[in-house]
């Protein structure tokens, strides 16, 4: 499997009144060519920043200390202003938690999707229409030559999502980041925009890192798993091998802790995850790890091979 992003050994942290706090560590991530990567981890560990800094759009106090992103042949991290924003929203184009935030309220999402079409494939008059009409349906919006005169205002949620889906294909885009795409949807809408997101896969060959807390969608849809905690990654494999035989203790919780098999309780993990405020030695999980021993507490495991494709950073 070739890699179209690849993530590695970042270092990155915040300036805060404190001083400098590291927020992610060491962290390393390859997506694959028309494959689905999920970064999985609870709230705060570290996901956003680390899909932001591929588009190098983070907070202003924010600083990285080392790492790469590649990205055909170049480093994202490194790369002129000039050059990122032929990048940015073209090539790699982010889904955001909020749709709000990437639709201009002041045009029609029609309007919107003609000006991508211009910029990104040359196109104007009846064959950008056209191209625009075909985004929409692929995104499977209903009535789409109606839809094409809304405003973003007038859509739903879901269907937000969708017009920001069909920007970033009309874009041409090879690489999708979805925050969280689908936090803000019901469970039904939920599941179309992951359909989607499946779909477009498999039709465009666009590869997508998916960012989510929810196990039980990354089970039905991704192809490659990284589970984050405290800013460090702490086990990745190919997604069934994931599910098959999960091997770092903080994974074998959060899988606990989905309501899979119904009937039996759920179990939730103890204790909180640690902020970027407080000093851990050892491994960052070894406070709330049942399998902790003296070796935990004091040396940081490498994250090492146990299987091919599969990585853990564990002692045991
Ligand atoms: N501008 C900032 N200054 C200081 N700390 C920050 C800043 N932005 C984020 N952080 C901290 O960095 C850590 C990682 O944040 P991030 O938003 O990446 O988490 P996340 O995994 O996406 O969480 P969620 O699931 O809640 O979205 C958090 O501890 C957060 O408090
Ligand atoms: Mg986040």
């Amino acid at each position: 499997m070739d890699k179209i992003l690849e993530i590695k050994k970042l270092n990155l942290g915040f300036n805060t009144e404190g001083g400098f706090r590291q927020a992610l560590w060491d962290v390393s991530l390859d997506l694959n060519h028309g494959e689905m990567h999920a970064l999985v981890g609870e709230s705060g560990c570290g996901k956003t920043i680390t899909a932001m800094s591929t588009l190098r759009l983070l907070p202003k106090n924010a600083e990285i200390k080392s790492g790469e992103i590649i990205y055909r042949g170049e480093d994202i991290l490194n790369i002129a202003p000039a050059k990122l924003s032929t990048i940015r929203g073209a090539k790699i184009a982010l889904i955001p938690q909020d749709p709000m935030t990437s639709l201009n309220p002041l045009y029609t999402v029609g309007d919107q999707l003609l000006e991508v079409i211009k910029i990104h494939q040359g196109l104007s008059g009846k064959a950008a229409y056209e191209k625009a009409i075909e985004a929409l349906k692929t995104v499977q919006i209903p009535s789409a030559e109606e839809r094409f005169k809304s405003y973003p205002h007038e859509f739903s949620g879901g269907m937000k999502q969708r017009a920001i889906i069909a920007m970033a294909l009309a874009c041409r885009a090879e690489i999708l980041i979805a925050d969280e795409p689908t936090t803000a949807l019901d469970v039904t809408i939920q599941a179309q925009i992951m359909k989607l997101l499946q779909k477009i896969k498999t039709e465009t060959g666009v590869s997508i890192l998916l960012i989510t807390h929810d196990l039980a969608l990354v089970s039905e849809n991704a192809d490659f798993v990284s589970v984050m905690y405290a800013g460090r990654i702490v086990e990745s494999a190919r997604a069934e091998d994931f599910f098959k035989q999960p091997r770092h203790p903080y994974s074998l919780a959060l899988l606990k802790s989905i309501p899979s098999n119904r009937g039996e309780k759920l179990e939730t993990i103890q204790g909180q995850p640690p902020s970027i405020y407080q000093e851990i030695t050892g491994c960052r999980f070894h406070p709330r790890c049942e399998k902790c021993f003296e070796k935990c507490k004091t040396e940081i495991p490498p994250l090492i091979p146990t299987a091919p494709n599969h990585t853990v950073a564990c002692w045991r």
